[in-house]
């Protein structure tokens, strides 16, 4: 088993004891921190100082890595290595963007309750975020990322509401999660490469059994119900499962490494100075199959 510092959150969140992941780790290690985030899907780690290439080559032992959505676009880009998604606010020449870059824009679909490519046929897994550069503290909020526990969200429902939503599928858009910061000035093409996805709106955990709520800014509507009866109930359990008894607030410090479940957590950024440099570099492992084909 993996050493723990401490809880964060009783039901979903620790950090661990100190341990080097810039350094080889065996077969034991991976699984020991594996079978750590099965208990504790927000899992931090402090003090690491990872180069892109060893935060690659760290996720990789986890599973294959994502090239995500941003990456994935022509031109120049800040960071060298496509399976290290650049969450940051800076442009090429490492620069602070402007308030109307789209980038910038696009990026702050982040500030909304989510769990990251549920608009993919084939979502992902575990989210894995190193803490470069940080803002200096701010009016609007530090930056913090905040992360919500879905398998406890959907212990809390009632039997009742359980057994209505057991079947449900959602469709999950990019362009509604953007659509909804009046963000809509996507690059060409980009609206033909990453069509709706449908999914699984109750989720069974493989390796626990635990059922667990698969919720997202990008949950646009249930699949055969009408638009707005869906939206309103995606709503009505996203504020239920983002009560802040089932919430783990992330204050940021320099060389964090902080590994999430995707599939039983949803998480938001928090608001910073944007005049202000903020960079983590995130890699991100991939499911192995569409939600839909997954056990109920
Ligand atoms: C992410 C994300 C929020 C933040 O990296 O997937 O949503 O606080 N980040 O930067
Ligand atoms: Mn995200």
């Amino acid at each position: 088993m993996l050493r723990l510092n401490k809880e964060l959150h009783p039901d979903f969140a620790a950090e661990a004891a100190r341990i080097d992941l810039a350094a080889p780790l065996s077969e034991a290690a991976v699984a020991d921190i594996q079978a750590a985030i099965t208990r504790y899907p927000v899992l931090v780690f402090r003090d690491q100082s990872l180069t892109d290439i060893q935060l690659r080559d760290f996720a990789a032992r986890f599973g294959p890595l994502e090239i995500g959505r941003s990456a994935a676009r022509p031109g120049r880009r800040r960071l060298a290595i496509p399976q290290i998604g650049d969450i940051s606010n800076l442009n090429e020449d490492h620069e602070v963007r402007a308030l109307d870059d789209r980038r910038r824009l696009d990026s702050l679909g982040n500030r909304l309750w989510h769990t990251d490519a549920s608009y993919m046929p084939v979502p992902v897994v575990l989210g894995m975020l190193h803490a470069v550069t940080l803002p200096p503290p701010s009016p609007f909020g530090n930056g913090e990322t905040e992360f919500a526990d879905m398998r406890a969200a959907y212990d809390a429902l009632t039997d009742r509401m359980r057994a209505a939503i057991e079947d449900l599928v959602v469709e999950h858009d990019v362009f509604w999660s953007r659509a909804q910061i009046g963000f809509t000035e996507f690059p060409a093409g980009e609206r033909e490469q990453y069509p709706p996805s449908p999914q699984r709106l109750v989720r069974r955990m493989p390796d626990d059994g635990r059922k667990t709520l698969y919720l997202s800014a990008h949950a646009s509507h249930v699949v055969g119900w009408p638009v707005a009866d869906g939206r309103l109930l995606l709503w009505d359990l996203t504020a239920h499962a983002t009560q802040s008894r089932f919430v783990y607030s992330h204050a940021w410090r320099v060389g964090d490494l902080v590994i999430w479940d995707n599939r039983c957590t949803m998480h938001r950024g928090r608001p910073h100075d944007e005049g202000q440099a903020r960079d983590l570099r995130r890699a991100t492992t991939l499911d192995t199959a569409p939600t839909l084909e997954q056990a109920a």
